[in-house]
């Protein structure tokens, strides 16, 4: 019985690595990025989350909206955490707003949402850390999620980096091979490339590191309150271990005397 057991545990504990590659049909590729907001104690980085927003504005904005996210959230704690005057110039630098009581657009400011943008035919990137999963196995399940979360920013870094060079037009328009965008076929050109956004630092600015950038950003967009939930939910787990330990004394302080006495 014991050695059953012990084996179909050892089988479930060896298939779980090996589905998270393998997600949905099996034919997608999702690499395992090492993100530092993983796990329950895992934080965002601010400065990644910084250099995301740069590699954002300088490449993606182009063609993606950011219409759910207010720019003056770049300043709170846990995200980017720009500072307030550095926002102003940013914002009224990189993004248009219209303004329906100027009938007419003008200089976006830090109260305005980053404007919608919907003339590539790309989607609003705002939640798509969230709607997108990286991992589902083993069989669909989503026990690989309890382990290592749903894998939003891991898809998106591995989309980004999933480029063949192979494309092809299909019905007037050309479709690009990407391992793992579903079905391997996607019509957003490859967007990023080695060394096509420089940081001030000097930081690491390969595809790999931009991809990772960019993606830890989106994962903030979609999830700006993570740090505080992880917080939350591990006072819970304290708050309920101090009760629990408090519930049993008392139960078996109020039992005591009608457990002691002896039965004739
Ligand atoms: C030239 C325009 C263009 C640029 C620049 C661009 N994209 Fe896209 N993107 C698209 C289009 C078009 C789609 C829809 C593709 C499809 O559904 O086949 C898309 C789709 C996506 C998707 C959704 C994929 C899915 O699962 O549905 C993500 C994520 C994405 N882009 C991320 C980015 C990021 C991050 C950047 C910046 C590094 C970027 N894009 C830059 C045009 C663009």
């Amino acid at each position: 019985m014991f050695k059953t057991l012990a084996i179909g545990a050892a089988v479930s504990l060896a298939l779980i690595p090996a589905a998270g590659f393998a997600a949905g049909g099996g034919e997608q590729h999702i690499e395992d990025f090492a993100f530092s907001f993983e796990g329950p104690f895992g934080t965002y980085d601010r400065n990644q989350l910084q250099r995301g927003l740069q590699v954002y504005s300088e490449v993606c904005s182009a063609c993606h909206g950011l219409k759910q996210v207010p720019i003056r959230t770049l300043t709170y704690p846990g995200g980017p955490e720009m500072p307030e005057d550095q926002i102003r110039v940013f914002a009224a630098d990189n993004f248009e707003v219209f303004d329906p009581e100027l009938d007419d657009f003008r200089p976006a400011i830090p109260t305005d949402h980053f404007p919608e943008n919907t003339a590539a035919g790309a989607p609003d990137l705002s939640l798509m850390a969230k709607a997108r999963a990286g991992f589902h196995g083993p069989y669909g399940l989503g026990i690989n999620q309890l382990f290592r979360g749903i894998g939003g920013a891991e898809y998106i870094a591995s989309l980004l980096t999933g480029y063949t060079g192979v494309d092809k037009e299909e019905a007037g328009a050309i479709l690009y091979e990407n391992t793992a965008f579903p079905g391997g076929w996607i019509a957003m050109a490859p967007p990023l490339f080695d060394e096509q956004v420089e940081f001030a630092d000097g930081h690491a600015n390969d595809l790999h590191h931009l991809a990772m950038d960019v993606s830890a950003f989106l994962m903030w967009t979609a999830e700006p309150k993570m740090m505080a939930r992880k917080q939350a939910g591990f006072a819970g787990v304290i708050f309920l271990t101090i009760l629990s330990v408090l519930l049993y004394l008392t139960n078996k302080r109020l039992w005591a005397p009608i457990k002691g006495r002896k039965h004739h």
